[in-house]
């Protein structure tokens, strides 16, 4: 490509802006952190602490790069005081606890992370009052799964069996009310929409209980990876994909007053459902395991509940986005492969700048959403 053809993404709405990401220290938010970056954002991130060891935020050296506001969302004054002094144009809330094992041993720090936490960023942007455009992160299992074979729309039942499903339920009601008594109100200058997506995959995420990270973990070290559920189905998705779905969301919430309120899912390919053992065969080509069988083994027992297939229906976000995915199987699973490898591969050695690495996955992101012309990218 040539280079000097500058790509429109977003239509340059997050240049020379000031956007908050909580929970910027987490897997989601330092790749969205690097985006914005890489859009012209000037970002500031507000997160309690680095999650993991080692922490892509740390590989990326993004403290460096950005703002960085150590806070508990828990903390009404401190929330209140980080959003006045940044008075964000943008804000991107991520921060949560998110891992549904550890909502089973502390439901009271999940509740009151992913719902008073939630409400605290709510309440310091209605305190403020300041045009701002907000994109709160919930999940897919805000849905109440009735474990149905069909895609759950933006209108079905929240619910949610487990801790934390029932406490990104509980985030979205708060949005709902909170949108309802105040930001739908003409004195409002706060507009806010809720994305929903689900398990994700892509470099640099080291969270406990997780397929991905639990594998690359394993395999570093020479180890099969002991998996609790191989058959289990689960809808794939690279980082890049949702993110790219939160960004348009307040790129179009911007602009459109009508969006204010409303909700969003962003899911997976239908074709992209595969079960754990298929993902990690697919994984196991890119660490070049001779026999894809040796790379993992089963645990015959599921500690805790663990709900079964949940599929979103995403034709709101492209009826009133025009968002689709854009990467095939192949090429997420060589996203996910390629970044790891290259940093187990690389590590304590130097050489590699994984920052200009993850940079590089969203360029190849972006070609390829130019090339399938979505609407948020073009030459
Ligand atoms: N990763 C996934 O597959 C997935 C799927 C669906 C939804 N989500 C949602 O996306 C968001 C980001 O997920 P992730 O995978 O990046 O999580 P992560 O664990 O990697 O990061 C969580 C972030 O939240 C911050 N945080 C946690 N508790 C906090 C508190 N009390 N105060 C301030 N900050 C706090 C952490 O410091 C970290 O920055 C979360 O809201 C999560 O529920 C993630």
């Amino acid at each position: 490509m040539d280079e000097m053809v500058k790509n429109t993404v977003f239509g340059n709405v997050y240049a020379g802006k000031k956007v908050l990401v909580t929970g910027n220290t987490g897997f989601k938010g330092s790749w969205l952190t690097v985006w914005l970056l890489e859009l012209g954002a000037t970002v500031h991130g507000l997160s309690r602490d680095i999650p993991t060891q080692p922490a892509l935020f740390d590989v990326l050296d993004l403290r460096q790069r950005i703002t960085h506001h150590e806070a508990d969302v828990r903390d009404t004054d401190a929330v209140q005081r980080i959003i006045a002094d940044v008075q964000p144009d943008f804000v991107f809330h991520l921060a949560a606890q998110p891992i549904v094992s550890y909502s089973y041993d502390h439901p009271v720090e999940t509740i009151t992370t992913n719902v008073v936490g939630t409400t605290n960023v709510l309440e310091a942007l209605r305190v403020q009052n300041r045009p701002c455009t907000a994109v709160v992160i919930t999940s897919d299992k805000c849905y109440d799964n009735v474990e149905w074979l069909w895609g759950y729309r933006e209108n079905d039942a929240l619910g949610g069996k487990d801790i934390y499903s029932g406490s990104k339920g509980a985030a979205e009601l708060m949005c709902k009310s909170y949108y309802h008594s105040f930001f739908a109100k003409d004195i409002s200058r706060v507009r806010i929409a809720t994305a929903r997506a689900g398990n994700v995959i892509g470099g640099g995420d080291w969270a406990r209980d997780r397929i991905v990270p639990d594998c690359m973990r394993a395999w570093s070290e020479g180890r099969s990876v002991v998996i609790r559920n191989p058959q289990a189905t689960r809808p794939w998705q690279h980082v890049l994909e949702p993110l790219s779905g939160y960004l348009l969301l307040g790129q179009a919430l911007y602009h459109e007053a009508e969006l204010n309120g409303e909700r969003f899912n962003f899911g997976p390919k239908a074709e992209h459902s595969y079960t754990v053992r298929e993902l990690l065969e697919s994984l196991s080509r890119h660490w070049h395991f001779t026999d894809p069988a040796a790379a993992y083994r089963s645990a015959g027992n599921i500690p805790f509940h663990e709900a079964g297939l949940l599929k979103l229906n995403c034709d709101k976000a492209f009826a009133c986005l025009r968002w689709t995915p854009v990467l095939d199987y192949d090429t997420l699973i060589a996203f996910t492969g390629e970044w790891y490898y290259a940093y187990y591969r690389s590590h304590g050695a130097g050489g590699i700048d994984f920052y200009a690495f993850t940079v590089a996955q969203i360029n190849r992101y972006e070609q390829s959403a130019i090339k399938q012309k979505h609407v948020w990218i073009h030459e």
